[in-house]
């Protein structure tokens, strides 16, 4: 992997113990099946600009108006940031600053709620994210929220639903957008909602603004007022978030961000993300976005033949929602003997009952250049591993990946 070969040998020398961590998760990333449905792999240019001096700069405030000196770079690293993805997603402003997807929609409330409000979004048990009313978060603690649900029998969202709720509560903002909804959001149709009861409209595509950057998914940009967003999923930038919004929402999404929730931004990350969204601009990425869906839509296909009940019945998106109840199993128990195999996912709420589901995603096998035989394949390796096969799926798994390195050697 020449793009962390470099800093590790370095690193050896001074830390072998930490050389040790940092190799054997190069190695755990590209000898196991990533199917993380939050995860991807950066490009080495990306990895270049996290492991970059400007990792060292602090640089308060924003381009222009630095509570630092020497913020030169700094500010040429942001502006540049600002400018691609403002081109990248057809919007007037864009604060790159959010240390996370969390803090990007802690801004946003932070710049159009104040505590007590009620807010709509979508309920835990259904696919909620934690900023969007858990009690154990800021959000719950001080908004009031109310949560819309999804249909148990198609597991999709039933806007007559949220209507009738936005008409009872009279919420002050309405968020859409889940860390499980497989299919896409009817942006208008929040947007709708919203109107009639005076709401703000708050997409939180932390999911989806990956597909949205290479057209593969509607764009929430023309209907909410504000998008939050994370950009390290299917977008394959760095670790972080961003704030997307019109020109009326710009002061105050800017200052929500910093100083009210926020210190000094990390301006190394900023120039990684700047580096991603360039990479997403291009053709490639767009070709990128279309496959990481067609692999969606054939893994969700190939793991319902092996008795997987695929939550809606498919895809739209880079995600997949399953219950592997009809093999004998809870998500939890399908997780645990899918990483004794080397195949890494994560659990999920159902849109009935109470046992927990698997949630995946194809954002990282896609680009390790896998596509439809692989997600074949990875089907056949999940019915093994489920089967007890942990051995022998894990060696198969190992063998698989083999051919896909996520780095060039
Ligand atoms: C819908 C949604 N919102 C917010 C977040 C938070 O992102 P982060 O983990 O970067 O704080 C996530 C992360 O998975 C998410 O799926």
């Amino acid at each position: 992997m020449s793009v962390i070969t470099q800093p590790t040998d370095l690193l050896r020398r001074q830390d072998p113990q930490m050389a040790d961590v940092l190799d054997g998760e190069a190695r755990r990333q590209a000898g196991t099946l990533q199917l993380s449905a939050a995860e991807n792999f950066t490009s080495p240019a990306v990895l270049a600009a996290l492991g970059s001096p400007l990792a060292n700069k602090y640089a308060e405030g924003y381009p222009g108006a630095r509570y630092h000196g020497g913020c030169e770079y700094a500010d040429l690293a942001e502006q540049t940031a600002v400018e691609r993805a403002k081109a990248l997603f057809g919007t007037e402003h864009a604060n790159v600053q959010p240390h996370s997807g969390s803090s990007a929609v802690l801004a946003a409330y932070a710049a159009l709620l104040r505590p007590g409000d009620t807010v709509l979004a979508m309920g835990l048990p259904y696919g909620g994210h934690l900023t969007h009313g858990s009690p154990a978060n800021l959000s719950g603690q001080w908004f009031d929220f109310v949560g819309y649900g999804v249909d148990a029998g198609t597991g999709l969202i039933d806007y007559r639903q949220v209507q009738d709720l936005a008409r009872a509560h009279r919420p002050k903002a309405i968020v859409c957008g889940s860390i499980s909804y497989p299919r896409h959001p009817e942006y208008s149709a929040f947007r709708e909602i919203a109107d009639e009861v005076g709401a703000y409209l708050i997409a939180d595509a932390a999911h989806p603004i990956g597909l949205v950057a290479g057209g593969a998914a509607p764009s929430p940009v023309p209907y909410a007022d504000v998008v939050c967003a994370t950009t390290h999923k299917v977008l394959r930038g760095p670790r972080g978030g961003m704030v997307l919004c019109g020109g009326e929402f710009a002061e105050r999404i800017d200052r929500a961000v910093f100083p009210f929730t926020q210190g000094g931004a990390q301006m190394h990350t900023i120039a990684a993300k700047a580096v991603a969204f360039g990479e997403a601009g291009r053709p490639a990425f767009t070709t990128y976005a279309h496959r990481v869906v067609a692999n969606a839509r054939a893994l969700a296909a190939a793991l319902e033949e092996r008795g997987f009940t695929i939550t809606t019945g498919g895809t739209d998106t880079h995600m997949i929602t399953a219950d592997p109840a009809a093999l004998g199993v809870d998500g939890p128990t399908a997780r645990g003997r899918l990483a004794a195999a080397g195949i890494v996912l994560d659990t999920c709420v159902l849109p009935y009952g109470d046992q927990r589901g698997v949630r995946l995603g194809t954002a990282a096998v896609t680009t390790q250049g896998m596509g439809e035989p692989q997600m074949r394949r990875i089907a056949e390796l999940f019915a093994a591993a489920l089967d007890g096969e942990a051995a022998k799926t894990r060696t198969e798994v190992g063998e698989l990946t083999e051919g896909f390195p996520p780095y060039e050697e």
